[in-house]
């Protein structure tokens, strides 16, 4: 049996003794079904909207667990105040947006504090305080106001968006395990009100207390509560009982990256590229918010059923206007910095993008090592080596990125993701396209569509569910948003 050392907990994560990851190992290392798909030209990436590629086929499902198949179509006009700044962005979202008869009443109070927000928000000073944090990153980067962009206030990123109320294990059936990570894991679900799928990702209070997460944990929930995007999970709500934190998420059925990069071994220079350039825009968006999301590896990454990415795990996202200090996120992935313990900020992010791209490219990681502590040696001091089968403009755009100097490092400069974007290893891409989701994807999983298929997910060994019951909540205090 293939047993993969680059799965290995152990290896991958960080700074975490107890609750390792339990994936199987892929079985084989042998090249995946599909892979005559992922045998695309250098112009895939630069395709015109085919037939196939329509933003209608792209369209996503997403539908919230508690809205009937049929809701009011005026209740479905509902919308809250950071869904419409959006609706500009990415019309193929807006469908998704709406709300059933239920969320009406909540969205209504959300528009009355997020008014108020807003307000509170000028009111507090008249100079940076009544900006977004979306304006504050255009000025830095000196960006023109051309795009509706979405009213994500300050504010808001340090309260959150209220995610409790809205659902709780009642308005679900619990299904098989998706994944487990290092704290809790991921429960494919179903919905009692309208039978879709969903995921629904369960951390023990006790668990994040013992490994020192509550902040992160917290920010998770606060994060991924303001953000949307095309190529980021969207989570419906969360709530909690005596022991456990619950976050309702849309159900990404694809499988991670990580698996279909371990069956492929490696992917194809345009195949890296797609799955780069869709990354790419997330983490632009997450940057232009000032939230860095310091968790970037292929096991985070999910295709949805068209072949799309959505970054999942915002368990180490945070805001961070400034610079921070904490040491986490995954060895082979941690930029020298973070390794040093020195001051960082979103420049992370864009080291841990060029160790991904390497990594889909090559098929392994530039410093990996098995000792943890030699990877770490290596990020801070190894040559970078690149395979010969490696592109020219490949091995350009990841010097730049993996580069230990953060006065030169790709994404960290004056114009930040924009000098990404036009990397000529980027040079066939054409952005806004990407970001429709009119790139015909290089691989379609072969998933049942709404069906609740697991097919492309590792199996995991089920536990006994204790949730629900009632009884003595020590942390409860701790996790109070949830
Ligand atoms: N929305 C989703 N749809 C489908 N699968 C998901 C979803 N969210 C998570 N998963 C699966 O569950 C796994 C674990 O989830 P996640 O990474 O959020 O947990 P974690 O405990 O934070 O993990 P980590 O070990 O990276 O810290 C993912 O790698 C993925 O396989
Ligand atoms: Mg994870």
């Amino acid at each position: 049996m293939y047993v993969d050392p680059q799965r290995n907990n152990e290896v991958r994560k960080l700074n975490l003794p107890a609750m390792q990851k339990t994936h199987h190992p892929v079985e084989s290392a042998e090249v995946h079904d599909n892979e005559d798909k992922m045998d695309v030209d250098e112009e895939q990436v630069d395709q015109q909207p085919s037939e196939e590629a329509t933003a209608e086929n792209n369209e996503e499902t997403s539908q919230s667990p508690d809205e009937q198949e049929n809701g009011d179509e005026n209740a479905n006009q509902q919308q809250d105040n950071i869904e419409n700044a959006n609706q500009g962005q990415d019309s193929s979202e807006n469908a998704n947006q709406q709300q059933g008869n239920n969320e009406s009443a909540n969205q209504q109070q959300d528009n009355t504090e997020n008014s108020n927000e807003l307000q509170t928000n000028g009111e507090a000073n008249g100079t940076e305080a009544n900006k977004t944090a979306e304006d504050q990153a255009q000025t830095q980067n000196g960006q023109s106001n051309a795009k509706p962009q979405p009213a994500v206030t300050t504010k808001m990123l340090i309260l959150g968006k209220k995610t409790s109320g809205k659902y709780g294990l009642k308005d679900f059936q619990i299904l098989r395990t998706l994944g487990t990570g290092s704290f809790g894991r991921v429960h494919l679900i179903r919905s009692n009100h309208n039978g879709r799928f969903y995921a629904l990702k369960v951390l023990k209070k006790q668990t994040i207390v013992k490994l020192k997460q509550v902040e992160h944990t917290n920010d998770e929930r606060r994060m991924l509560s303001v953000v949307s995007h095309p190529f980021i999970i969207r989570m419906w709500g969360t709530f909690q009982d005596s022991k456990q934190i619950f976050m309702v998420m849309d159900y990404i059925e694809g499988g991670e990256i990580f698996t279909l990069l371990r069956k492929s071994k490696r992917f194809p220079n345009p195949v890296a590229k797609f799955y780069a350039a869709e990354i790419c825009l997330a983490l632009e968006y997450l940057h232009s918010l000032n939230i860095i999301y310091r968790d970037l590896k292929p096991e985070n990454i999910l295709l949805d059923k068209n072949g799309h990415v959505k970054l999942t795990d915002f368990g180490f996202a945070k805001f961070v206007p400034d610079v921070t200090y904490t040491l986490c996120g995954t060895p082979d992935y941690i930029a020298p910095e973070v390794v040093s313990t020195k001051p960082y900020n979103k420049s992370v992010d864009w080291w841990s993008f060029g160790i991904l791209i390497y990594e889909m490219l090559a098929g392994h990681t530039p410093f990996y090592d098995s000792n943890t502590l030699k990877t770490y040696e290596k990020i801070l001091s190894a040559p970078l080596k690149f395979p010969a089968f490696f592109h020219e403009d490949a091995k350009d755009i990841l010097t730049k990125l993996i580069n230990r100097d953060l006065t030169k490092r790709l994404g960290n400069l004056q114009d930040g993701s924009e000098d990404v974007k036009n990397h000529p290893w980027f040079s066939e891409v054409i952005w806004d396209k990407v970001l429709a989701r009119y790139i015909e994807t290089p691989y379609e999983p072969p998933i049942h569509q709404g069906q609740g298929d697991t097919s492309q997910f590792e199996r995991y060994p089920e536990e006994e569910i204790d949730y629900g019951i009632e009884c003595e909540d020590p942390y409860g205090f701790l996790f109070k948003d949830f």
